[in-house]
């Protein structure tokens, strides 16, 4: 970089140059500090694209690491579809919890896949290349690193079952940024259909001999999103646990409740809080199921409904909503917390935990972005979003928690004086 002096009317100028880069006194006035930022942006931008530089700091032993970690993110983003590919073949074959349970070598586990021989070394090489499966002693393969997760949570094996339905509305993602286009997440999330789709909630409440088959493809959808939110739910429930004390509650009521995992683990943890849960009322008839046997039934009141049009229960000084908001639009979200505002008494909280943007951008923002939008109409929030909704409804004061692996969710907590 040079730095020059020269005369431009009565005004002294200076101006630095270096690959294009101009640095002049009106950018250093006003809005200067921004356009010269900008430049000074391109001007990096500009080098470090250049095949020139990309040589050097190849050869270059102290740049080559910063090559080599970059060209690995791109490498990253162009393989993520096939990789993921790699995990579902790898789950649906049974070839993690095969070597987990009994390390073989690779014509054993050829032997084990039910798929035509051809090939199958290419797909046994890509687990061991993305560390689902290891090499041992002898030639053999092992569960890897981060094969033994999906074997180990049933979460996430169903959740790689789902993310299959989730990849297939995503090979059209421009079609998926049209309003109003169907999907299959659509589908498969039966309460996320368009407001002007009223028959969605009616018709399951009121199955008719005609309709019956369709009834019974409905509950079992019911069903089997209830199951896939129950099984990936402990990760939600840790961080929640984690960052909140509810001991200081009498009664909370859990609005989107599924099958009652989550107000399962407080009613362990305290023995005190008395519950009442709230979900559409095919839903409650499987959280009904699930907890009649436990211990702590009696201290629990099944209220099946909808939040949009029955009323809430009252009589709670705690209301929580786990993973539900992210579901629903902004419309359907305000109108809820309002709700929520009003039911409580003085003193009452609002606890709302999920998965949430970050205003910067983390790297698996993408993914729920996506995911929510091919489900309908639901939306990732950043905390500041949702803490403005929440006073907006009335509430007084909100605090963001602190927990250790938001990824999972994070968690705010909401009073109404
Ligand atoms: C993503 S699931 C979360 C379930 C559970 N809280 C969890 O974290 O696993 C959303 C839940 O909200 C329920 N839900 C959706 N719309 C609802 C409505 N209008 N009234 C009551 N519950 C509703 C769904 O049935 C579903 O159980």
């Amino acid at each position: 970089m040079s730095i020059k002096g020269h005369q431009n009317g009565s005004r002294k100028m200076a101006f630095a140059t270096s690959g294009g880069l101009e640095v002049n006194a009106d950018m250093l006035s006003k809005d200067g500090a921004d356009t010269l930022r900008e430049r000074i942006k391109k001007s990096i931008d500009r080098l470090i694209a250049s095949p020139i530089f990309y040589r050097f700091s190849v050869n270059n032993i102290f740049t080559r690491w910063f090559a080599k970690y970059r060209t690995q993110q791109v490498f990253d983003l162009m393989t993520g579809f096939v990789n993921f590919q790699v995990l579902l073949t790898c789950v649906r074959y049974g070839v993690l919890q095969r070597v987990y349970e009994n390390p073989c070598d690779l014509d054993a586990l050829i032997k084990h896949i039910q798929l035509p021989k051809d090939n199958l070394d290419r797909l046994i090489f890509s687990a061991l290349s993305l560390g689902l499966i290891e090499l041992r002693s002898h030639n053999r393969f092992g569960i890897g690193p981060l094969g033994l997760p999906v074997v180990t949570y049933p979460g996430i094996s169903s959740m790689v079952e789902h993310n299959a339905v989730l990849y297939a509305d995503m090979l059209d993602t421009a079609k998926l940024l049209n309003p109003g286009k169907a999907s299959q997440m659509n589908e498969y999330w039966l309460y996320a259909k368009y407001e002007d789709d009223q028959s969605v909630e009616g018709e399951n409440l009121k199955s008719t001999s005609a309709d019956l088959a369709v009834g019974i493809d409905k509950q079992m959808q019911f069903a089997k999103y209830s199951d896939l939110m129950s099984n990936s739910q402990n990760f939600v429930i840790d961080e929640i646990t984690c960052a909140y004390d509810f001991s200081n509650h009498a009664r909370m009521l859990d609005i989107g409740c599924g099958k009652g995992r989550f107000v399962s683990a407080l009613a362990e943890m305290y023995p005190e809080l008395e519950f009442s849960m709230m979900d559409l009322p095919e839903v409650m008839n499987l959280t009904k199921q699930n907890l009649v046997e436990k211990s702590f039934v009696n201290r629990i009141n099944l209220v099946p409904g909808s939040f949009k049009s029955d009323p809430l229960p009252e009589g709670v000084d705690l209301i929580t909503l786990v993973r539900v908001a992210h579901d629903h639009s902004d419309q359907v979200v305000e109108l809820l917390l309002k709700k929520i505002y009003q039911s409580l008494p003085s003193k009452g909280t609002l606890l709302l935990a999920e998965p949430m943007a970050n205003a910067k951008g983390a790297k698996h923002d993408a993914y729920f972005h996506f995911y929510l939008l091919a489900m309908g109409e639901g939306r990732l929030r950043t905390p500041e979003q949702l803490t403005q909704m929440i006073m907006q409804a009335g509430f007084n004061q909100v605090e963001i928690l602190s927990n250790p692996m938001s990824m999972h969710a994070k968690v705010l907590v909401a009073k109404k004086y």
